[in-house]
């Protein structure tokens, strides 16, 4: 499969963090020195993914419209979509037929953040070897927060589960997805849940009735985290801050990924820098420039 097009869900009600979001959006929240958004969003473009629809409520997507625009300055697409009521991770699918137009399409939650070194590479392995959906898992001390897989030796997928008490494995699904062009359809067929919202083990376990869910274990060398809570959120800014202190370096940076992606040339990049405030942003990029 080769997959051009993604969407980051950014809406939601944000209640694990409340009373941080009561007025503001949680993708909008510090993950040390960036808003949360800018993470998924550097995923998505290391999956050399240009064309991004972003879903969030009727409160927060003109923010979302502020922050980021058409994308054009940094060789992106970007188009924006309300979700009137937080009705379930697949309604992304039903929202977003349009912009999907019968084509393979990514997804990624607002508030997953990934590092890996050559995450470029894992994340295009992935959507190679990919015929229906491909989820991406990560192994977890308590996996009662999130969809768990178990899966037999030969890593098949036995079972899929939303937010088990008993579980039985310690492989919880993050929220980075791989669909194919089926998904609005089988988005459209499906039936609200007990607590109301549409489903995604239920979107996902329509592909593995099919045998056609795949399933990559990002491994140890792999971050991962979740930042739906007040403590993920801090683990996740000090995370950020450690390696990019340590190494110089920045994580997630928009502007510099569509640089080294090769989305913009050096002049482009040139200019964006040139139209930051002064600060410790600018200058890191500023140094990439002068490279
Ligand atoms: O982070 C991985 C986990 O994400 C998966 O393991 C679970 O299977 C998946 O259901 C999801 O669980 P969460 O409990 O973390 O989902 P949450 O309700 O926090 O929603 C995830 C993001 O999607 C969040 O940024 C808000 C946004 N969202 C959520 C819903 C339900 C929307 O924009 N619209 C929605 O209707």
């Amino acid at each position: 499969m080769k997959i051009k097009k993604g969407i980051i869900l950014a809406g939601g009600t944000g209640s694990r963090l409340y009373p941080l979001t009561i007025a503001t959006n949680k993708q909008l929240l510090p993950i040390y020195d960036k808003p949360a958004i800018y993470y998924p969003l550097a995923t998505l473009m290391l999956a050399g993914i240009q064309d991004i629809l972003f879903i969030s409520t009727p409160r927060d997507l003109p923010i979302l419209q502020i922050l980021f625009g058409d994308g054009s300055s940094l060789g992106m697409n970007f188009s924006y979509q309300v979700q009137h009521k937080p009705g379930g991770l697949p309604e992304a699918f039903i929202v977003g037929e349009k912009f999907i137009n019968t084509e393979p399409v990514a997804m990624i939650l607002g508030d997953n953040f990934f590092h890996a070194h050559g995450l470029p590479e894992i994340l295009s392995r992935a959507v190679q070897s990919c015929t229906g959906a491909g989820i991406f898992t990560h192994r977890v001390e308590d996996p009662s927060q999130y969809g768990v897989v178990v899966v037999d030796k030969n890593d098949t997928i036995l079972e899929i589960e939303e937010k088990p008490k008993n579980f039985k494995s310690n492989l919880a699904i993050t929220g980075l997805y791989y669909f194919d062009e089926t998904v609005c359809e089988r988005a459209k067929k499906l039936f609200p849940s007990e607590r109301n919202e549409l489903e995604i083990v239920d979107l996902l376990k329509s592909y593995l009735l099919e045998d056609k869910l795949s399933m990559s274990l990002l491994g140890r060398g792999t971050v991962w985290f979740d930042v739906g809570t007040p403590r993920a959120l801090l683990d996740a800014s000090n995370y950020v801050q450690v390696v990019q202190d340590r190494q110089g370096i920045a994580i997630a940076s928009p502007e510099e990924v569509a640089w080294r992606m090769n989305f913009i040339s050096k002049d482009p990049l040139e200019k964006l820098v040139n139209g930051l405030p002064k600060g410790r942003y600018k200058q890191y990029l500023h140094g990439l420039v002068e490279l």
